[in-house]
């Protein structure tokens, strides 16, 4: 379909979706879908529900956030039920501010932007209709209308309790245009935008000593006073600050703490009443949701200051951490990358993992318990299971320190690395050693990074060089062996029925000549050696292996060489023994003879087209290894 068409489809089925009618054809509506008039929380939180929501280890995955928000799962659980759910059932958080508190980078705009840009698809949905009062500049809510006095039969008949008085500017509007027939008021439905700055609002501000309080509320319309002869007439103020026009929706508030503290007094009533002063009216209920986001350093400074504790404790504090887990820490990269420049150029296989582990160390506390080092927490964090832990230590870890994730290197820093290098070199291609290089040379220049700090984020560069070492070496092994898979089944399939005979005290059959043969000792312990299974060892070693497999068979699992973790390993490392030789020599030398030079064109082509290198990353990769095995 070409753009025009969708274009004329799109806006098809926006005329389709408008609505108009008078209040009491509104009231109509409202007996048959009482849930349109919910308040500004409810109808976010309803949102975020509406995507789903996953129920994993005790915890609630809101999917919601999937797309944009990745390895928060907890904070968001948090932030959702401590404070969108309550504030959703009208208790008094909703009238607090949401001060969102994080490190640098840590997505807290991304955040306010998918909460935003969500609320704007969502108000086009059935469940997330708004309607307001027609030609309000603040898309007031029609039951406002409704006098205080008839509010109670109201509730009564409509199971709706209404909150909020009518504005100064509509209560002049009945009289004026209606005749005080509130019945006849005309009502909208409206589509939040931010673009046509309606529901959606972005107060950030200017110089603090001359914020101007018009921009939140509103101004007096000079072009209009003279023909309504007062600058208490409401018609001659125009209603068009930020609180106003994210009336019944969402307003960001940037950089909120940089304000003025005198200019924040404004937002008291707000944050207790839930309404605001404009101008010289009384004062204007606002049904909006007023998201803030500031840093630990600012928001400490704020707290210390005692002029701002009555503001303080009209705000709820929800932390945004950085995330903690490698693999998501790789996703964060990847979609950055796809939204920038740096788009085409080859990244080879690993190298966003390893800056990522990087990145991950640099957050990570130190654990009280001695048996856990910072790369078993950075494993344990990212879901890998690893012998002789649990999920229950796992979250004992988490506990240990509250202010994890708060602080180490942001997300940005990583990017703006990998850009540079490769707009300074020129490289169409690079790799995680270029990318840990340029990590290292940047700490000096990295405007928040103490000496003391710097000391520690060299020695995690090498902690994740060495990282990639293992994984270098283990890409080109297995390239090397010939379909690395079927070998691993083939050698562990022999091993396991000698391991059988051995413990059976039984023989073997050689398949070919039928000959009956003793368990292969020779094979067995060539493998056993590996993972260091000692002489005495290897008869409980091999029991327990057994053991393992009769319980495998039990549930009708089929073990196989993934099922036993040390065992693979053991059989991984035999067989990259049994090669380590050609590959260091293959890797190595500088003039190949043909068989090494066909096998050096083999290995290349396998890290192509099975491992995602290009021609030049897995020479250099090639290369990178075989001086790795001959230091
Ligand atoms: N947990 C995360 N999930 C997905 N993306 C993230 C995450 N953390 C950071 N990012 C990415 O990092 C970049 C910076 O994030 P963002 O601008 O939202 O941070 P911020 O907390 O608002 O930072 P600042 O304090 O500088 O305003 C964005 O491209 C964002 O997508
Ligand atoms: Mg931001």
């Amino acid at each position: 379909m070409d753009i025009l068409k969708k274009i004329q489809d799109h806006r098809e089925q926006e005329e389709e979706l408008k609505w108009e009618g008078t209040f009491s054809e509104y009231l109509d509506l409202l007996k048959e879908r009482p849930y349109l008039a919910q308040s500004a929380h409810s109808r976010v939180y309803n949102m975020i529900k509406s995507a789903g929501v996953a129920e994993e280890h005790d915890h609630k995955r809101y999917k919601f956030f999937d797309e944009d928000i990745y390895g928060l799962d907890e904070a968001m659980e948090k932030l959702v039920e401590e404070y969108f759910h309550p504030a959703a059932r009208r208790l008094d958080v909703r009238k607090r501010i949401l001060l969102l508190m994080g490190p640098v980078s840590g997505g807290k705009s991304t955040l306010v932007n998918l909460l935003k840009r969500g609320m704007e698809k969502y108000t086009h949905t059935d469940e997330g209709a708004v309607f307001a009062i027609k030609g309000c500049p603040m898309h007031e809510d029609p039951l406002h209308l409704v006098p205080n006095h008839l509010r109670k039969d109201f509730q009564e008949e409509y199971g709706i309790r209404i909150e909020g008085s009518l504005s100064p500017l509509n209560t002049m509007r009945v009289e004026t245009e209606y005749g005080g027939r509130i019945e006849d008021v005309l009502v909208e439905r409206i589509f939040f935008s931010e673009d046509k700055r309606t529901g959606i609002g972005t107060f950030s501000p200017s110089d603090p000593k001359s914020q101007d309080i018009a921009d939140l509320t509103g101004s007096i319309d000079f072009s209009t006073i003279a023909q309504y002869g007062s600058e208490s007439d409401p018609r001659a103020y125009r209603f068009d600050g930020e609180l106003n026009k994210a009336n019944r929706g969402i307003m960001e508030f940037q950089e909120m703490l940089k304000c003025d503290e005198k200019f924040l007094w404004h937002l008291l009533s707000l944050t207790q009443e839930g309404n605001f002063k404009a101008g010289r009216f009384a004062l204007i209920s606002a049904d909006e949701l007023i998201i803030a986001h500031t840093n630990e350093a600012e928001y400490r400074s704020f707290i210390a200051n005692k002029k701002n504790e009555a503001l303080h404790s009209r705000m709820i504090v929800m932390p945004v951490p950085y995330n903690l887990k490698v693999s998501q820490e790789e996703r964060i990269y990847e979609k950055m990358i796809r939204e920038s420049d740096i788009r085409d150029v080859h990244i080879a296989p690993h190298t966003l993992r390893v800056a990522a582990m990087f990145t991950i160390l640099t957050r990570l506390k130190e654990s009280k318990k001695a048996s856990i080092d910072v790369l078993k927490k950075m494993r344990l964090y990212d879901g890998e299971i690893l012998e002789g832990f649990s999920d229950v230590d796992v979250e004992e870890l988490k506990k240990e320190h509250a202010d994890e994730g708060m602080s180490g290197i942001d997300p940005r820093y990583v990017i703006n690395r990998i850009s540079s290098t490769i707009i300074k070199k020129e490289l169409t291609s690079i790799n995680a050693l270029d990318v840990l290089r340029s990590l290292k040379d940047g700490l000096g220049s990295h405007a928040s990074i103490s000496n003391e700090d710097k000391e520690r984020y060299l020695d995690f560069i090498s902690l994740a060089r060495k990282e990639y070492d293992e994984i270098a070496k283990k890409e080109v092994q297995k390239a090397f062996v010939y379909s690395y898979e079927e070998s691993a089944v083939t050698l562990m399939d022999n091993y396991l029925d000698n391991v059988e005979a051995y413990c059976n005290k039984a023989k073997l059959r050689d398949p070919l000549t039928g000959e009956e043969l003793n368990p292969d000792e020779r094979l067995m312990r060539s493998i056993e050696e590996q993972i260091g299974v000692s002489e005495n060892a290897k008869k409980a070693f091999r029991e327990e292996i057994l053991i393992r497999i009769s319980a495998y068979a039990r549930k009708g699992k089929k073990f196989d060489y993934q099922s036993h973790e040390r065992l693979r390993e053991a059989i991984q490392k035999k067989l990259f023994a049994d090669l380590k030789d050609v590959v260091k020599i293959t890797t190595s030398t500088k003039t190949p003879d043909e068989q090494q030079l066909k096998k050096i064109n083999e290995v290349v082509a396998t890290l192509i087209d099975e491992h995602g290198y290009n021609s030049s990353s897995a020479n250099e990769l090639l290369k990178y290894v075989g001086s790795l095995l001959n230091r």
